[in-house]
């Protein structure tokens, strides 16, 4: 859990921003409700290499790399850098590729708790394993435990393989974007896009503590004027209406996903503040188990998904897809929550309100939205 600096400010990245960010996660309370890593994207770096080919912070870092992850230790969070497993990042600044020791090192050196890997530039012919290993074992050298994020898109199914390299969570799908579906011809994908994207790759097996599948940064709080989104080629005509953005985080939540907020902080609405600091859906998400949240049923009109707990119970969600709100059904023995009891208690992970079953599950869902429930068998 964490702050993410791409979604919000994406190229024009700033020492300032990253200061902001620190503060006003703790200032919003989101750092007490557990996002802790503050992660510099892609731009931070100048346009060359030192003489010895060590990565240098742009002129838009003045106090550099070590003074600023000594401003965010001291707010009690974790900092984060980005890089990238080719000759370049995507936006064409220096990146890792070969220099694998040295970047480690500097990482370290600098008070880096946390790598976000990136796949682009110049391959030199060498195929994503052997990129992605060679820095996991680059930072498997060095003196400070550093997180080492894969950020591959998915390509070549990293969630086969992304542990094996050191990794601790990998891209599953392409770029999310603020949009609920993308066209064809536009860049990333959307809320909805990256949900059917989940069901189609099944990679949940995969996906367990020490180890997570990551289907992006959170879209919460952005619109056409957030940095990604003017940025790429993608046209953001509205922000996500509060349907979509419940939806969106349900299912992050549901997932056990990496939650990294894409946001400008210092004008973080109400409304997103509390969706974001749920307790309910963060109990959901940082569970014990770790595991990730499979469909159980998936139509043209709606979507049932669930996802077993270490208290024995399941949380589960309804998620519908047609134009009118409607009453979804399930009942436990076709989701995850174990069978056999004679009652469940039920509570409704937005509203607090709880009632019992004694196995049918119904919930009244507007389009577009997602109600999420905790089921424990008594
Ligand atoms: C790729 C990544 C994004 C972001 C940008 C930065 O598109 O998938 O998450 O890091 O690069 O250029």
């Amino acid at each position: 859990m964490g702050w993410n600096s791409w979604n919000a400010v994406s190229c024009e990245v700033t020492e300032a921003d990253i200061r902001a960010a620190a503060d006003a996660l703790v200032d919003t309370g989101l750092r007490e409700a557990g996002y802790e890593y503050v992660v510099v994207d892609d731009c931070w770096m100048a346009d060359e290499l030192d003489s010895k080919g060590r990565l240098q912070p742009s002129t838009a870092f003045p106090d550099g790399m070590a003074a600023l992850a000594d401003y965010v230790h001291d707010r009690g969070l974790q900092f984060g850098l980005y890089s990238a497993a080719g000759s370049h990042t995507c936006q064409g600044y220096p990146a890792t590729l070969g220099r694998e020791q040295l970047h480690a090192e500097q990482f370290a050196a600098w008070g880096v708790d946390y790598l976000k890997y990136d796949n682009c530039g110049d391959h030199h012919g060498r195929d994503a394993i052997a990129r992605y290993a060679a820095m996991g074992d680059a930072l498997a050298g060095v003196d400070r435990d550093i997180i080492y994020s894969i950020c591959e898109w998915g390509e070549n199914r990293p969630w086969q393989w992304g542990r094996n390299v050191g990794g601790h969570c990998w891209r599953t799908t392409d770029d999310l974007v603020a949009k609920w579906r993308t066209d064809p011809d536009e860049f990333g994908l959307g809320i909805a896009d990256v949900i059917d994207r989940m069901a189609a790759i099944n990679a949940a097996a995969s996906h367990g503590p020490g180890g997570w599948n990551d289907p992006d940064m959170l879209q919460i709080g952005n619109d056409h004027e957030s940095g990604q989104s003017k940025h790429e080629p993608v046209t953001v005509h509205r922000p996500l209406t509060e349907a979509e953005r419940r939806t969106h985080f349900a299912f992050w939540c549901l997932w056990a996903a990496p939650l990294m907020i894409g946001t400008d902080l210092t004008s973080l609405s109400t409304f997103d503040r509390e969706l974001l600091a749920n307790e309910r859906l963060l109990a959901i998400n940082q569970d014990r188990l770790g595991i990730q949240g499979t469909p159980d049923e998936r139509n043209e009109n709606s979507e049932v998904w669930s996802k077993r707990l270490a208290d024995g119970g399941a949380a589960v969600a309804f998620h519908n897809r047609a134009g009118a709100k409607r009453e979804i059904t399930t009942h436990v023995v076709d989701t995850d929550i174990p069978e056999g009891a004679d009652r469940y208690q039920v509570c409704d992970c937005w509203t607090g309100n709880e009632w019992t079953t004694n196995g049918s599950l119904a919930m009244t869902v507007r389009p577009r939205d997602t109600a999420i429930v905790r089921v424990t068998p008594q």
